[in-house]
């Protein structure tokens, strides 16, 4: 398998299976990165076309090129087969765990957010609510599967989780009375629009939920309503934001994703963390559906904006549930600022997380569309063995990591993020 990424102005080609890692410049990277999906003729056009302004780049070059790449790929240093395919499906002697699930419990939402959204006039694919029989069935096969695992952890998502709020109560206070039958832990976490929040959020509350992520990318009612093109929300949602911060125990992270459409929101959403005890997090827009129509802001273009409204930046403790983010904190906050920097500061090799869609497709990684459709297996009469070899197959070939910072490839995810769970 070949990984491909960007660092530090480096353009560096891994090969997993073979443990190669080639720097490369950026005709050669390109190079590789179309070689197994077209022809020869067709490589030298396309970078022909792509390099025009390049008169260093020929086709005789480019030629070259490709004889080198057949060169490595003989010599096994690139896409050299995989040896330890086989003995890795050998997961069920080991004593392998699962410790969080993410559910994508609603692919359908109350908003349109231009980035995430289509805007076709109609709703990309079929909306779909995730039953209560399929998330108990999730919760039996997260306590299941986790071993000697006491702390499990469960993100809602969608869509908007809130759409589908009956059944994300009614999973957790299941989960809640299994846990004392099974000595597990449970932590839940809620990733929503915070339309509906303030509304369902004491009974989620009492049924067991520790956190919750809201998504807010501006506190400007005009640019709230052009980014999600709705009318007149801003204020549920900033209601819905007070009713968190001010539940004693809730775990509380605003997300804000900076574009070239709310970059003077930055320091404006940093604020709440000032007087709140509440993490405020900016999420580098991914190239993902219409997101790859917009321009995000990196993780340096937002500090650099925050230290000059705030001053030096000083490092902190992760709040609970952190994932890939970072955090750092100012001279009087209450709470912290983070960061989760997919591109500027990749965290593949730290990943392991997988995803489940509405529709039951198990996804390995957010770019590609790969994975198992795990529906056959979820829906009944099949054995348990057909499911967990099925997700050891998708976990084996869980991709190294993204490419979002070079061209799209076959393969790549062209849903929205809101149809696969962001
Ligand atoms: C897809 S939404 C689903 C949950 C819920 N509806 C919400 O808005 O929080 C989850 C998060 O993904 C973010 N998101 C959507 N498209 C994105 C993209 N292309 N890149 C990065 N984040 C994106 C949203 O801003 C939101 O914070
Ligand atoms: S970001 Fe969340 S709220 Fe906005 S359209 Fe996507 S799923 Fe809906």
């Amino acid at each position: 398998m070949v990984h491909q990424y960007k660092l530090n102005g480096y353009n560096i080609v891994l090969d997993t299976c073979s443990g190669s890692v080639h720097a490369v410049d950026e005709v050669a990277y390109d190079v590789i990165a179309l070689y197994k999906e077209k022809s020869k003729e067709e490589i030298v056009r396309e970078l022909l076309a792509k390099y025009a302004d390049r008169p260093d780049v020929t086709a005789e070059d480019l030629e070259q090129c490709l004889a080198d790449v057949a060169e490595l790929e003989a010599q096994g240093k690139l896409w050299a087969p995989d040896q330890y395919e086989n003995l890795a499906f050998d997961f069920k002697n080991r004593n392998t765990v699962i410790k969080a699930l993410c559910l994508h419990v609603a692919h359908t939402c109350n908003l349109n957010c231009s980035y995430c959204f289509a805007a076709q006039g109609r709703y990309q694919g079929e909306r779909a609510l995730m039953s209560f029989e399929v998330g108990k069935r999730a919760m039996d096969f997260l306590i299941e599967n986790s071993g000697t695992r006491r702390n499990l952890e469960v993100d809602f998502f969608g869509g908007e989780p809130l759409m589908n709020w009956q059944m994300v109560k009614d999973v957790v206070a299941y989960a809640r009375e299994q846990e004392k039958l099974h000595n597990k832990n449970f932590r839940f976490t809620l990733t929503t629009n915070g339309v509906l929040l303030a509304e369902q959020l004491p009974a989620l509350r009492s049924a067991g939920l520790d956190g919750v992520n809201l998504s807010l990318d501006t506190l400007d009612p005009q640019q709230f309503a052009a980014i999600t093109r709705r009318e007149g929300l801003l204020p549920q949602v900033l209601k819905g934001l007070e009713a968190a911060a001010g539940t004693p125990g809730l775990t509380v992270k605003v997300n804000c994703v900076p574009t070239q459409f709310n970059e003077d929101q930055v320091v404006p959403l940093a604020r709440l963390a000032q007087e709140r005890e509440i993490s405020v997090r900016f999420i580098e827009l991914m190239p993902i559906g219409l997101g790859r129509d917009r321009h995000g802001l990196s993780q340096e273009q937002v500090m650099e904006r925050l230290t000059g409204a705030f001053g030096t930046s000083m490092p902190c403790a992760n709040p609970k549930g952190a994932g890939p983010g970072t955090y750092v904190t100012f001279s009087g906050f209450a709470g912290r600022v983070g960061f989760i920097s997919a591109l500027s500061h990749q965290f593949c090799h730290q990943c392991n997380r997988v995803r489940l869609t509405a529709d039951g497709h198990l996804k390995t990684c957010l770019q590609y569309q790969d994975g198992v459709d795990l529906k056959p297996y979820l829906e009944g009469g099949v054995a348990l063995t057909a499911l967990e070899d099925a997700l050891e197959q998708a976990m084996y070939h869980k991709p190294v990591g993204h490419h979002f910072s070079t061209q799209t490839q076959a393969g790549d995810e062209k849903h929205n993020m809101n149809q696969i769970g962001g």
